[in-house]
């Protein structure tokens, strides 16, 4: 991402010239992929993302030497990405696996457990930014499809674990999105004045319905944070599969939403 353009002064947000600052405000953006030298610890987790799109997001929303928090570390990426970008960082796992993957992988600290109980424990107002990607409702307990086959056969998790404290877990939507709502409210004390919240989700598909959390989340949490919009992240490269082939229409959703909110006072 990095030119050498020169800072605005009146920029106090991040430390990126005017081109690359502008060059980040495209609505979408495409990663694809885990690198191929992923080691057997991260594939294992099923829904990791690459360090590299984190990266961009850190430089875009803090400034050297801040504190970025993710609540749902899973293998660690966002750790990963602060350490590259010279950030510090703070992470919350549920599952000990992951924790020990995270733990591997950087030197700031992680902490193992249930983020609703360990969110009260961080420090108020010392965060720029909270980047996460939480389980996407109860995707991941539904039924084999083409792409869980092929993980079935390497022997990599098809889902986080059962533990019943995962949000994975959770069987209704309302409850889950109450889940979530009351976790990003937790977030809005730790958080710096007129810092950024980024959540990455996607609408998901369930009984042959989509079910639109995307849009739903930014809009049950405008008491605590203004929605700024969303970057759509794409997958260019996934396999299309023959979903509702020939019967009716079933998207192949090679996209996720990067929402982006800003702490209200
Ligand atoms: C979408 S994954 C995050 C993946 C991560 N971005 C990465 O690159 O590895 C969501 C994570 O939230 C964790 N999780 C689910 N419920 C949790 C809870 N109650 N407390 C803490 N972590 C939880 C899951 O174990 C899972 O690793």
């Amino acid at each position: 991402m990095k030119d050498s353009g020169k800072i605005d002064p009146r920029n106090k947000l991040n430390a990126l010239s005017g081109k690359e600052w502008i060059r980040f405000t495209k609505s979408w953006f495409i990663a694809d992929g885990r690198p191929s030298d992923i080691s057997h610890e991260i594939d294992l987790h099923p829904a990791s993302f690459p360090p590299s799109m984190i990266e961009e997001f850190i430089e875009f929303f803090t400034k050297p030497g801040e504190i970025v928090l993710d609540p749902f570390l899973g293998t660690g990426s966002t750790l990963v990405a602060c350490e590259n970008t010279a950030r510090k960082g703070i992470g919350i796992e549920l599952y000990p696996k992951y924790f020990k993957t995270a733990k591997s992988r950087t030197k700031f600290p992680v902490l193992e457990g249930d983020v609703r109980i360990l969110l009260p424990t961080l420090e108020k107002q010392s965060f720029s930014l909270c980047i996460t990607s939480p389980p996407y409702w109860r995707i991941l307990k539904k039924k084999k499809d083409y792409n869980q086959q092929e993980r079935l056969e390497k022997g990599l998790d098809l889902q986080y674990g059962q533990n019943p404290l995962d949000l994975g877990m959770i069987e209704e939507k309302e409850e889950f999105l109450n889940e979530l709502v009351d976790i990003f409210t937790k977030i809005h004390e730790l958080l710096l004045p007129q810092a950024h919240l980024i959540v990455f989700i996607q609408n998901v598909r369930d009984k042959g319905e989509m079910i639109p959390l995307a849009f739903e989340l930014p809009l049950r949490l405008t008491k605590w944070y203004s929605f700024l919009g969303e970057r759509i992240w794409l997958q260019n490269q996934k396999n299309l599969r023959p979903y509702g082939y020939p019967y009716s229409f079933v998207s192949n959703i090679h996209h996720h939403y990067a929402l982006i909110l800003k702490k209200r006072k």
